[in-house]
């Protein structure tokens, strides 16, 4: 099974200001939702934080990493340690793809771990306050395919799929 982040970013990278994203892409969210839907879904606190209602994705397994033991997430796996998410994710993997769905600090930290990046590129500035890397500068990638630029809610995206030719070994 495949370990994958899915995100999408603006002309420099940036992924979100305020804790929340930077455009409504409503295409880039359905492929989203039926992307990751029936498989695990891996995240930091924030970003379970930035859903509506702090809720966790339904029909999804949802694995929270938070730094303090006392929060504890209804309806969600809650880890407390990035050995504990690693664990957490090396176990569903027996099983199931598992999407690593952000914020900055989860995709960073989870870079040399992923066999892919599915980067929706969104031709436009954001004004972003949090960053994923210049993967195009990461010689370790490799962009394998990318869509023709689609109309989205005024913006133009892009679907870009990377390939990690050197994953690290989770545990
Ligand atoms: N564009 C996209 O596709 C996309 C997707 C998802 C999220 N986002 C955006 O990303 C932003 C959120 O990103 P973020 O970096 O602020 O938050 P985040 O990665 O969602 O969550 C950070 C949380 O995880 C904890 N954490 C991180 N690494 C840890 C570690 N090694 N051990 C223990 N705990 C750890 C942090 O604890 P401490 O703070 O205590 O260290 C913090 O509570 C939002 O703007 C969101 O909208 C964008």
């Amino acid at each position: 099974m495949k370990l994958i982040s899915i995100l999408n970013c603006d002309k420099n990278y940036g992924i979100g200001k305020r804790n929340g994203l930077l455009f409504v892409q409503p295409k880039d969210m359905a492929f989203f939702r039926s992307t990751t839907s029936g498989h695990t879904v891996a995240m930091g606190e924030n970003t379970l934080l930035s859903f509506p209602g702090s809720k966790p994705l339904p029909k999804r397994t949802n694995i929270v990493l938070s730094q303090d033991p006392t929060k504890n997430y209804e309806g969600v796996i809650n880890v407390h340690t990035f050995e504990d998410f690693i664990k957490a994710i090396n176990e569903k993997l027996n099983s199931d793809d598992v999407y690593v769905i952000g914020g900055a600090s989860i995709y960073r930290q989870m870079l040399p771990y992923v066999d892919e990046v599915l980067l929706t590129k969104i031709d436009a500035d954001g004004g972003a306050e949090v960053f994923f890397v210049n993967i195009d500068e990461d010689p370790n990638f490799e962009l394998v395919e990318q869509s023709e630029p689609i109309e989205d809610n005024g913006n133009l995206i892009k679907f870009c799929r990377y390939l990690n030719h050197n994953k690290k070994p989770l545990i």
